[in-house]
């Protein structure tokens, strides 16, 4: 990543870490953690919050340099216990939930700023954020990790389930000209797809189909499939989408899976543990066990960079 998109990301991915910092301050979990290390169980008590939700928060605190963790016993660095837990003399606790209270002067400035009044965003403009986006994220350096970490000479049929703008079949096909790619997604966005094809002029190569995973399977006949940050972690029926990705290969075929991934000890990287209190995120054994699960043999991880919190994880049929 070059520096000044490491800029950029270290602004936007420091907003979420501010929210942590803040949720952590009003749930009081430095001054729980001030004793002996304590479990789950115990934090939960003490700060009166659910068990799922609040170690999301715990590894993000890790991932922060917050907390520590061994096993699953949780205390203070040393930062926390100077300045965050009520009873120490430096505490910069007040201050902290101040700025989360004062949050909303930012929302009601954003409003305001405008010289004639501003429709909201409509979901429909959100979701084209959110769609081009993908894009932003591929482009700038995600498509490249990609191709260095899945091998596709000799594919022919590629199918890109949960495909969004189409970077990757793009990527994919730019490189490999016997390569045909199906991006399979929602109709909102294969018509955002659509338009990205187009402009690299692959509309030869890669074609679009709409489709729903909670409705429909993905078909037959692919001897790749491609899974790009759509299995997540265990609250987003990974089960089913890759059993109905087992089902699309043929014998022998490469499934391939991009996920923000938690390390197995649960206590980072920084973006994975923000991505999993925001979406879910699994570790790496945890995704590598499901897509055994799913029949998939010869699993292993290809490619890895943590500054974007990217992991390629391929797998056989
Ligand atoms: C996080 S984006 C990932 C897009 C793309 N794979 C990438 O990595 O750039 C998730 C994608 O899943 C798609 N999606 C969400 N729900 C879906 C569903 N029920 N069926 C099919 N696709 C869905 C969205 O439209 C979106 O393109």
């Amino acid at each position: 990543m070059d520096e000044g998109l490491s800029v950029i990301n270290d602004i936007c991915w420091g907003n979420r870490q501010s929210r942590v910092l803040e949720l952590a301050c009003r749930i009081g979990l430095f001054g729980a953690l001030k004793g002996p290390d304590a479990g789950i169980d115990q934090i939960c008590a003490a700060c009166g919050t659910k068990p799922e939700h609040t170690e999301k928060l715990l590894i993000a605190c890790c991932a922060i340099g917050l907390v520590n963790r061994r096993g699953e016993l949780f205390n203070n660095t040393e930062i926390s216990a100077k300045y965050l837990v009520p009873s120490s003399k430096y505490y910069q606790g007040d201050i902290i939930l101040h700025s989360a209270n004062v949050r909303q002067r930012f929302d009601d400035f954003a409003e305001s700023i405008f010289a004639e009044p501003k429709e909201k965003e409509t979901d429909a403009e959100q979701w084209d954020h959110f769609i081009r986006g993908m894009d932003n994220i591929a482009s700038t350096g995600r498509a490249e990790i990609f191709l260095s970490s899945v091998d596709l000479t000799g594919k022919k049929k590629m199918l890109d389930v949960g495909g969004g703008p189409g970077s990757y079949s793009i990527a994919a096909c730019k490189k490999y000209n016997d390569l045909q790619a199906v991006v399979w997604d929602l109709p909102e966005t294969v018509a955002i797809a659509k338009e990205y094809i187009a402009k690299a002029g692959l509309e030869n190569q890669v074609t679009v189909q709409q489709g729903d995973w909670n409705n429909d399977n993905f078909g037959k006949g692919y001897d790749v499939v491609v899974m790009s940050n759509i299995l997540h972690g265990a609250e987003w029926d990974c089960r089913m989408k890759l059993s109905k990705a087992f089902d699309a290969l043929t014998d022998g075929g490469t499934l391939a899976v991009q996920e923000f991934l938690l390390n197995d000890e649960k206590d980072g990287p920084l973006i994975p543990a923000l991505f999993n209190v925001m979406v879910g995120a699994y570790c790496k054994a945890e995704l590598l066990a499901v897509i055994k699960e799913a029949g998939f043999s010869d699993i292993k991880i290809t490619g890895e960079n943590e500054a974007l919190g990217s992991c390629w994880v391929t797998a056989a049929k």
